[in-house]
C-alpha cells in the first residue's frame, strides 16, 4: 500500500495531495558543486522535512543521500548554504535552513539532488511561498 505524500510545483506540485507519484526532475542550474559537507542545519528559519521513497513499490529509503544548496539573502550561491543529509533507517529526512533569497527571474527555490543505488538519480527544485517555517517534501524516486 502507498503511502500518500505531498509533492510540490512547479517540478512537484505542493499543497496537493498525490500516491507515490515520481517526483519530477527540474533544472541543476549552474551552482551545483559536488561535495557539500553532511550537516544537520545550514541556516535557521525554515526546516524541511520529509521521505525518500521508491518508484514503484513505495517503500521509504534508508540511506539515501540527498544535497541542497540554495542562494543568500542577496541571491547569490555560498558554501555555507550547502549541505548534504542521508536518511535514516525509516527513508526520513531534516534539516534546518535560511529562508534562500532570490535572483533575477527566478522564484525563492531550493535545489536538490537525491542519490540512492538502484535508483535514477533525482535533480529537482522546490519552491517556497514565503512565510513559511516548516515544509514537508517527499522525495519520491524510480527505481532503475
Ligand atoms: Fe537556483
Amino acid at each position: 500500500m502507498c503511502a500518500l505524500i505531498q509533492v510540490g510545483l512547479p517540478g512537484p506540485v505542493r499543497g496537493e495531495v498525490r500516491k507515490c507519484v515520481p517526483t519530477g526532475e527540474d533544472a541543476e542550474g549552474p551552482f551545483y558543486k559536488p561535495g557539500a559537507p553532511e550537516v544537520l542545519s545550514t541556516g535557521s528559519g525554515i526546516t524541511v522535512s520529509g521521505d525518500v521513497i521508491s518508484y514503484p513499490g513505495c517503500r521509504p529509503l534508508p540511506g539515501a543521500r540527498i544535497e541542497w544548496w540554495h542562494a543568500d539573502r542577496s541571491g547569490r550561491y555560498v558554501d555555507s548554504l550547502r549541505g548534504m543529509q542521508k536518511t535514516g533507517t525509516k527513508g526520513s529526512y531534516a534539516f534546518t535552513t535560511s529562508p534562500p533569497g532570490v535572483y533575477p527571474g527566478r522564484p525563492p527555490h531550493i535545489h536538490f539532488k537525491v542519490s540512492v543505488p538502484g535508483h535514477k538519480p533525482l535533480t529537482t527544485q522546490l519552491y517556497l511561498r514565503g512565510g513559511e517555517k516548516a515544509i514537508r517534501f517527499e522525495m519520491v524516486v524510480e527505481a532503475e
